[in-house]
């Protein structure tokens, strides 16, 4: 049964993209590693990873009729997964809303027949890979606000060079 990666994320539009470019620059020069190129950059709700081509279409059938509650989020830290050699950018408090978006799209993807994490929910930016320091440094550029009212189905396909991401669905904001 051929199968296709994917996962669900939150993509800045792009000044904020820009501003977490600045961010990943800054980081760069104290920690190395590769930094993430700009127009890839994104804050994964749900990583589904390699998913049967039957439910990946009936997923990218019924993305628009999910409804998410529009939120924000504050990006004011660096941390560092250092077992992956990950620099990221991440919110020091997770908003409620933020983890009901992730709660209820697992809730969601149950219906699919998809299992949630064990892991907690981590929400991060990945702003470099490979890094050569484990340590971000200390403090980071000003916070970044980022207000969302939509996410989206991303496949991710192996190419030379690393993963190339394609934008295959995305939801609607829920009415007010
Ligand atoms: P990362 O940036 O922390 O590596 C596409 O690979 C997206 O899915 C990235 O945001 C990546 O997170 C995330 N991802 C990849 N493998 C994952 C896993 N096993 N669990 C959770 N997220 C994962």
């Amino acid at each position: 049964m051929p199968t296709t990666r994917l996962f669900y994320a939150l993509w800045p539009d792009a000044p904020l993209a820009s501003n977490l470019a600045t961010w990943a620059d800054h980081a760069h020069a104290h920690a190395q590693g590769r930094v993430m190129r700009t127009e890839t950059l994104h804050l994964t709700l749900a990583f589904l990873g390699s998913v049967d081509r039957a439910i990946a279409d009936e997923l990218i059938e019924a993305t628009p009729f999910h409804r998410l509650i529009p939120g924000e989020l504050t990006l004011d830290q660096y941390g560092v997964f250092a077992r992956q050699r990950i620099l990221w950018a991440g919110p020091s408090h997770v908003p409620d809303l933020l983890q009901a978006a992730h709660d209820g799209l697992w809730l969601w993807l149950s219906a699919f027949g998809l299992e949630p994490p064990t892991q907690p929910f981590r929400p991060h930016v990945t702003l470099l890979r490979n890094i050569e320091r484990d340590a971000p440094p200390a403090a980071p550029p000003a916070p970044l606000t980022w207000r969302y009212d939509r996410m989206v189905l991303v496949a991710s396909e192996s190419s030379t060079g690393g993963s190339r991401y394609r934008v295959v669905a995305q939801s609607c904001p829920r009415p007010a």
